[in-house]
């Protein structure tokens, strides 16, 4: 694993159609360092879909390269590159895309099934715990609220221990309170295991819970910032939790203690290995800071 899970390296995209073509990404090279969590913002039509997407693998760019763990997606074929997005990545979109006949756990265990492997019953509980489902493990998606559905599609994304969790406006679906919920869980991530997560949004307050913005126009990155450029401010006072000392149980909805050493050696080595000082610590972004990059990007396009 490299300390930069997600490399691009001059990425175009292009749609070609009938009445002609459109560059949907012009020239993009970034990259996403391991255990940060970074909004990607900017108008509709600006790109931000076709960057995740080309950056999953779900989509190949027309130019340039996207390196997934040190392995360029480019030479892969179609199998391969199935295989690799199993393994190394999970994608959360907008609406859930659960399975509606199938229970939380049956959901979760899917990514396994599909990998080929046997799904241990542990391994799907502790992806469930994480989210704070535990309880609603033989619940259909049907009889869980939005918030909690999207927790199951986070879980879901999570079980084959990704590199990388992308999010395509992953609470674009769900009102203020859940919203919340769902984006300091994203957040929590980062910092309990060292999740690699990158998220788009239109909307400042849910950038805000990450440490870096990604403004994207025309195809093009033209601006981006981090929690240090742009000080605290948060508006969420339970982004920093306050009786809450220890950053590894930010969230007492989510910590499960009891998980932590079921779910696998790895996932507890990095976390801790490479987490300190890292997202939960920092002091967020500002959302009227945000607001105003986005609206000046506006003004000038
Ligand atoms: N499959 C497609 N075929 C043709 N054009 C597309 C396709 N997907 C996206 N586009 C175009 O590419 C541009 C960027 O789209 P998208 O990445 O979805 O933007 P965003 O997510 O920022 O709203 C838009 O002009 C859009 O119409
Ligand atoms: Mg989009």
């Amino acid at each position: 694993m490299t300390d930069e899970p997600v490399q691009l390296w001059s990425v175009r995209k292009v749609y070609g159609s009938a009445a002609g073509e459109v560059t949907a990404l012009d020239d993009v090279t970034v990259s996403f360092r391991a255990g940060t969590f970074t909004a990607v913002m900017g108008p509709s039509g600006s790109g931000k879909s076709t960057l995740l997407h080309c950056a999953a693998g779900l989509d190949r760019p027309t130019d340039g390269k996207v390196i997934i763990d040190g392995t360029d997606l480019g030479p892969l074929g179609e199998t391969a590159l199935t295989l690799l997005r199993r393994r190394r990545i999970g994608f959360v979109f907008q609406a859930f895309n659960l399975v509606s006949a199938l229970t939380a756990e049956q959901n979760v265990a899917l990514p396994l099934r599909l990998a080929g492997l046997r799904p241990r019953g542990v391994e799907v509980r502790a992806a469930l715990a994480e989210v704070g489902l535990a309880d609603r493990a033989r619940h259909r998606p049907g009889e869980l609220s939005g918030g909690e559905q999207q927790r199951v599609a986070i879980a879901r994304a999570l079980v084959t221990r990704p590199s990388v969790l992308f999010a395509d406006e992953p609470t674009g679906a769900l009102d203020r309170a859940t919203s919340r919920d769902v984006l300091r869980l994203l957040r929590d991530l980062t910092g309990r295991r060292g999740q690699t997560v990158v998220m788009v949004t239109h909307d400042p307050v849910a950038a805000s819970y990450a440490d870096r913005v990604l403004l994207l126009a025309d195809g093009r990155v033209v601006d981006e910032f981090t929690a240090a450029d742009t000080g605290p401010g948060h508006a969420d006072p339970g982004h920093a939790d306050p009786g809450h000392a220890d950053p590894g149980h930010a969230d007492p909805g989510h910590a499960d203690p009891g998980h932590a050493g079921s779910g696998g050696s790895g996932s507890g080595g990095s976390g801790s290995g490479g987490a300190a000082g890292r997202a939960p610590a920092g002091p967020g972004l500002s959302p009227e800071l945000i607001a105003s990059r986005m609206a000046a990007l506006e003004a000038s396009c």
